[in-house]
């Protein structure tokens, strides 16, 4: 039962759980918004998230292992399905219909796999956000990681709707030439889930990034387009095509172009995982 006056997480949404190829053969236990859970695979590939809490003796699932039929806890061998209901207890062939632990709605698209951390009545598969890109890898190479932060997940937030901080703080990398940020055009436009703006940077110094990664050099038209989308999602295009080239009216042309899929989820209100 949540106490709806203390809950300090914005619950019915979907929140970036894990990459897809984390799950593999082992159970990964992973803490989102202050209730520790246990990803695996079952035997037909499904993904499952299971309250990480043995319901016998309270063992962490997570320190079990993937079988046949579910996840084996690792202290006495009760067997839970991808559904959390008890499929075996060894020594006994009844299984008392209430041996479950709570089972978490996911899915899985895109090479992400996402969990509904609130009411199960609610869950809308309609609102994942679509990443089309992680669909096109030839186009949109991507590399994939998560770190966990030290921070309430909102800051995450904070730090990439205000980009005012990359002429300072990668002065040397994708930043470059901090008067070029000062002066960009801030177009904002409110969205259905949250807030989108597009800050372009004309005629101005390639970065050093751009110069190593796409031999982008002398002056460029740049630009970063960044949507929130509520509550813990921010997609980021940034791309840069030579000045004179018509950048603002065909984005489409050959200069430095990435997206990237920023996911801030809570594990607790002082720490986030920052998949990204
Ligand atoms: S604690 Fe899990 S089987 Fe006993
Ligand atoms: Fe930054």
């Amino acid at each position: 039962m949540i106490n709806k006056a203390f809950e300090p997480f914005a619950r019915n949404a979907w929140y970036l759980a894990a990459w897809s190829e984390e799950l593999e053969d082992s159970p990964v236990g992973r803490t989102i918004m202050n209730e520790p859970i246990v990803f695996f695979r079952d035997a037909n590939g499904r993904p499952a998230a299971l309250e990480d809490r043995c319901c016998h003796r309270g063992a962490p699932l997570s320190q079990g292992r993937v079988v046949e039929s579910g996840i084996e806890c690792g202290y006495h061998g009760l067997i839970f399905d991808g559904y959390g209901i008890c499929v075996e207890i060894p020594g006994t062939d009844k299984v008392p219909p209430q041996t479950m632990v709570r089972s978490y709605p996911l899915v899985e698209r895109q090479e992400f796999i996402w969990i509904w951390m609130g009411d199960p009545g609610q869950v809308d598969e309609n609102m994942v956000i679509d990443f089309p890109f992680h669909d096109q890898p030839n186009k949109w190479p991507h590399r994939k990681d998560m770190f966990l932060i030290k921070s309430n997940y909102i800051m995450m937030i904070d730090n990439l709707m205000d980009l005012s901080h990359l002429g300072y703080v990668h002065r040397k990398t994708i930043g470059g030439n901090p008067s070029a940020h000062v002066a960009a055009e801030m177009e904002v436009t409110p969205t259905e889930t949250g807030v989108r703006y597009v800050r372009w940077m004309l005629d101005a110094p390639s970065p050093p990034s751009y110069v190593k990664a796409a031999n982008l050099r002398g002056n460029v038209d740049r630009w970063w387009d960044l949507e929130y989308v509520v509550p813990s999602s921010v997609l980021q295009w940034t791309g840069a095509i030579n000045t004179g080239k018509g950048a603002k009216e065909n984005q489409d042309q050959p200069g430095f172009h990435t997206r990237v899929f920023h996911g801030a989820t809570p594990e607790t209100e002082n720490t986030f995982h920052y998949f990204w």
